[in-house]
């Protein structure tokens, strides 16, 4: 039905782009199109004819490539909104060819013609709204999270457990990576990934645990790194792989300072005790942070979920500087909008 409905708007808009092009050529079919004034379009209004020829065939092309019979390396969410924009303005045709022009020969074939692909384009995007990742990629996305907090089922694991169920949700493929488990160090400072003719581009030259994790996140097509805030910064050990992961990417000779690398998606979701306006002071840190997933050329996004609550139980703990009923409505009333929103990220994320 998909395919059909595709097909069928494709076609309907292929026969304007064959109408709009003879007519840019001078071909005397003036009157099917906008409102019937010229029989032969004159020659500084083709321009015109030109523009309409490029908008419908893109147009007839997207319709193919958002029922995935024509490959596309756009974003089918881009293509979905420009086919809306397209709908609504062939919708609001049908008005103005019945109404407004002055052409018998408009009125009577493009009205319905306009119809029928309102109508199709209309059931199409509301019918499909999404285009399921497997149809997209005939593949299941690779969704990794990893989580840098020690306690595995606190607060970071829960909000990265959550991104993990959206992204199931769209079909994905999740891993969840508990980065305590392993040992390893940070960036070595042994440049065998900046030597040249190196087969270390991409790849960085320590073998140890972490470089496993590494090969993941390279062929991930998302990765959601997790991390509390230690002493107003993230993790050691977080800090560390991406310290690797940036410094085997990075290249000295491109003028991207960074080597080609498979695009993916990436996000970042931070826990704290600070509470949200004290979580400002830690900007820089979210900003580096942002800027290095963005050199992976996908989408990227952050987190914060601040004023976490950090004790099961405060009364065993010596900790006066925090108000516990005010955490614990926190935890009850906050942190599960927290929790909310890192689901849609991996709900969402698959689909960009
Ligand atoms: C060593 C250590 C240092 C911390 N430093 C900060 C800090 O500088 N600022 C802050 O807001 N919270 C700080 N916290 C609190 C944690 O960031 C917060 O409790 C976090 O939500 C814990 O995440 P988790 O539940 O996933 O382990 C610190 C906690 C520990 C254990």
């Amino acid at each position: 039905m998909k395919k059909k409905l595709s097909i069928i708007c494709s076609t309907l808009y292929l026969f304007n782009v064959i109408l709009h092009l003879l007519l840019a050529f001078g071909a005397p079919l003036g009157e099917y199109v906008l409102g019937g004034f010229y029989i032969v379009i004159p020659l500084q209004l083709r321009i015109v004819n030109v523009f309409f020829f490029i908008l419908w065939l893109y147009a007839s092309y997207s319709y193919l490539a958002y029922a995935g019979i024509l490959k596309t390396k756009t974003n089918l969410k881009i293509i979905r909104r420009f086919l809306i924009g397209i709908t609504i303005f062939t919708s609001s045709a049908i008005f103005s060819n019945l109404f407004i022009t002055n052409s018998i020969k408009e009125k009577i074939l493009m009205t319905p013609l306009t119809i029928i692909v309102s109508l199709c384009s209309i059931l199409l995007l509301i019918k499909y709204k999404c285009p399921s990742i497997n149809e997209e990629r005939n593949t299941a996305k690779i969704v990794v999270a990893i989580n840098r907090s020690p306690r595995k089922n606190g607060n970071t694991a829960t909000l990265l457990r959550n991104t993990l169920n959206g992204a199931k949700l769209q079909g994905a493929n999740v891993e969840f990576i508990n980065l305590i488990d392993f040992n390893y160090k940070g960036c070595i400072s042994c440049f065998a990934c900046k030597r040249r003719n190196t087969k270390f581009i991409g790849r960085c030259a320590v073998n140890d645990e972490l470089t496993p994790i590494l090969d993941k996140i390279m062929e991930a097509d998302a990765v959601v790194f997790g991390t509390p805030i230690y002493l107003g910064n993230i993790t050691g050990q977080m800090h560390s792989l991406i310290e690797r992961l940036t410094f085997m990417n990075a290249s000295y000779s491109n003028k991207k300072y960074w080597h080609k690398t498979a695009i993916k998606n990436g996000a970042f979701i931070y826990t704290m005790n600070d509470n949200r306006i004290r979580s400002i002071r830690f900007s820089y840190i979210y900003f580096v942070n942002t800027l290095i997933l963005k050199k992976f050329g996908g989408y990227t996004t952050k987190l914060l979920s601040t004023n976490t609550y950090q004790f099961d139980d405060y009364s065993h703990y010596d900790a006066l500087n925090f108000n516990e009923t005010k955490k614990k409505k926190v935890q009850n009333n906050i942190f599960p909008k927290d929790c909310k929103k890192a689901f849609d990220i991996g709900r969402k994320w698959v689909l960009k």
